[in-house]
């Protein structure tokens, strides 16, 4: 279980201004809200990437704040971070980019074999075929699926918590429904507790046990995605209709760059202005 309690965070302005969550054991919560409210400076309170002004992070009810850097070390072997910008190592291939996933000891423990076992089941998890890629250089990569390096790389240390953040923007249809598909398999297979943030409303409602509205600095809504589609809050529906309407948008551009017709999307944004 992870708890937020209170979480403060100012730069050259309040960012977090007193964030209260809860994520249960093996729940899957996604993030949604307005960019640059703060949610990828949330997940980073998580494991120290950034330190809190005010207000603590809990895990299993021990504090990642108050052992000082060892309980830090501890917090981050299981925590899996996938990061926005996929984070990889450009000088490293493929295959040692995930070899820095697996943790040294656990490296001598299992043997170069099942390292390189484990390496190649991760890739595949992530719907890359490792003859292809393994030698690649991040920079021969396509950034769709860098992304899915990024998130290979999380898995291979098969961590107890995974934070994602923005894991299937950038992607096409297809890869991001396997990697929300792929989400589903490892929170259920490995009984992971895993944070979302996401601009995909409308995916996480595949994935997601609930999600949470952050919206100024504070958690303005959470709910189950049933919760979140019926609720009549003004702050959520304002969200989701912005949301639908910036979706429709894309898809429109999407559509046009391949040479279809624009009127169905226009009609589509029309329709998601006036909900
Ligand atoms: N390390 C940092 N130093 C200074 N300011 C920061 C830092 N990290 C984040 N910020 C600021 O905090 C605010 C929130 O940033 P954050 O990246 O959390 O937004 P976000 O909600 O993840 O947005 P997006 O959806 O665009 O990714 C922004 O104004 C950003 O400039
Ligand atoms: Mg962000």
């Amino acid at each position: 279980m992870i708890e937020y309690r209170d979480i403060h965070k100012s730069f050259d302005v309040p960012v977090l201004k007193g964030v209260d969550l809860t994520v249960e054991d093996g729940e899957t919560l996604a993030i949604v809200g307005p960019s640059g409210t703060g949610k990828s400076v949330l997940l980073k309170t998580t494991i120290g990437l950034i330190v809190p002004d005010r207000g603590d992070v809990l895990i299993d009810g021990a504090s990642v704040y108050a052992g000082g850097m060892r309980t830090l070390v501890r917090v981050r072997r299981q925590v899996g971070y996938v990061f926005q910008n996929a984070a990889l190592f450009d000088s490293m291939t493929v295959y040692e980019n995930l070899m820095q996933g697996v943790p040294d000891a656990v490296q001598k423990e299992i043997g170069r074999d099942e390292v390189l076992r484990r390496v190649c089941r991760a890739l595949e998890d992530v719907n890359l075929d490792p003859h292809v890629v393994i030698n690649k250089l991040p920079a021969e990569l396509s950034g769709g699926m860098r992304k899915r390096v990024g998130l290979a790389r999380t898995i291979v240390g098969r961590p107890r918590i995974i934070l994602y953040d923005e894991p299937v923007t950038g992607l096409d249809p297809v890869n991001s429904a396997a990697v929300e598909r792929l989400m589903t398999q490892i929170s259920s297979r490995m009984g992971v507790t895993s944070l979302v943030v996401t601009h995909d409303i409308e995916g996480s409602f595949s994935y997601a046990n609930r999600i949470a509205l952050l919206d100024q600095g504070r958690v303005a809504f959470v709910g189950s995605p049933d919760e979140f589609r019926g609720s009549s809050r003004p702050i959520v529906r304002a969200f989701a209709d912005r949301q639908s309407a910036a979706a429709a948008s894309m898809r429109m551009m999407e559509d046009e760059s391949h040479g279809g017709s624009s009127e169905s999307w226009q009609s589509e944004i029309a329709a998601a202005a006036r909900r």
